[in-house]
């Protein structure tokens, strides 16, 4: 069964193909660079750049695939949680292929096609319950997963997602945008203590915005002493990351003792962080608990996680839900 899948819910603009759940092309324009300047995403600028990109990456996923649009069996598309203009570019495009092929449609939330990227090309089995931890620009969430049906959000942030806040505070030391690649690469393991910044952290939640504060006092004292230089800049940013992404190791580790469930599917643009992804396979390893984690190529944004799942949404409970476009979740 050959499903295209549609992503266009923030500054990608991606269309796949696959096969089963097979990824046979995985085609992504990104707006990025367009945003760069600015320091975040502008979204007017992702959805005009979504309208200028959207026919040529479907005509390459197919062109990729070597398929022809009349093979499509099934449509799957981000419908939430997303910028608003991105998503209707997207779910309109996929209803006017719906159409014209006669082909169903199945409405994603792209939440759960992140951790679901972990099960593409058949890397691993879904076997349930399993919990799940997402990560991104936009969301930081960790999901009780009984079935496709039955998915509990254990907990969230509570005000700035991770991914979100690598972007502030590599906009605010001038180190580039977007900020998650440039503090992983930043990152000295010998800084990692350097300054014992703190996560909050209620139950399950999490809140990322007093830390990103906390560096933001950082910068004026620094700057004031005449010691805002380089150096100090990684030093800062490799304190902040160790505390940001053990807070949320922490935090997880603690959902698996609670729920007795050693599986924990992991996606999301942040899981493309190195010692995110060292650190959880070193506890996999030290531990019983199994970590599927996405594989790099899928961590952010595309649309072979959204046909995978939409595959097997599709197969699995027979469903093509509503095209509902929403800016929240659920
Ligand atoms: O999942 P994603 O592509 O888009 C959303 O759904 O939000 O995630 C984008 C986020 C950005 O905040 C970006 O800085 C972060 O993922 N990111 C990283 C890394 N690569 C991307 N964060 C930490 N380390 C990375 N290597
Ligand atoms: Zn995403």
């Amino acid at each position: 069964m050959y499903t295209l899948g549609i992503e266009t819910s923030c500054d990608e603009t991606s269309c796949a193909v696959t096969k089963n759940c097979e990824v046979i092309s995985n085609i992504t324009i990104s707006s990025l660079k367009e945003h760069k300047k600015y320091g975040g995403v502008i979204p007017e600028i992702a959805t005009r750049a979504h309208l200028k990109n959207i026919n040529r990456v479907f005509e390459l996923a197919l062109k990729t695939a070597n398929i022809t649009k009349k093979k499509i069996d099934l449509i799957a598309v981000t419908n939430r949680p997303g910028l608003i203009g991105s998503l209707v570019v997207g779910v309109n495009f996929a209803k006017a292929i719906s159409l014209a092929l006669k082909k169903p449609l199945i409405g994603i939330n792209h939440l759960h096609a992140h951790f679901f990227a972990p099960y593409l090309d058949y890397n691993n089995k879904i076997k349930f319950p399993f919990l799940s931890l997402v990560v991104s620009g936009g969301h930081t969430e960790i999901y009780q997963v009984k079935s496709f049906n039955e998915i509990k959000t254990l907990g969230r942030t509570r005000d700035d997602a991770c991914g979100e806040v690598f972007d502030k505070i590599a906009k605010a030391y001038h180190l580039g945008y977007p900020g998650g690649p440039v503090i992983d690469k930043l990152f000295n393991d010998a800084y990692k203590k350097e300054f014992l910044f703190k996560c909050g952290k209620i139950g399950f939640d999490l809140s990322f915005s007093g830390i990103k504060t906390a560096l933001m006092y950082k910068k004026i004292q620094m700057e004031k002493n005449g010691e805002f230089n380089l150096k100090m800049k990684i030093k800062l940013v490799s304190s902040f990351q160790y505390s940001a992404l053990e807070t949320i190791i922490k935090t997880t580790l603690e959902a698996v003792n609670k729920f007795k469930i050693y599986r924990v599917a992991c996606g999301g643009g942040v899981l493309a962080n190195q010692y995110l992804r060292e650190r959880l396979l070193e506890i996999e390893k030290q531990t019983k608990i199994s970590f599927l984690i996405s594989p790099k190529k899928y961590t952010g944004d595309n649309a072979a996680m959204v046909a995978g799942l939409g595959f097997y949404l599709y197969n699995s409970l027979g469903v093509t839900h509503n095209l509902r476009m929403k800016p929240e979740a659920n």
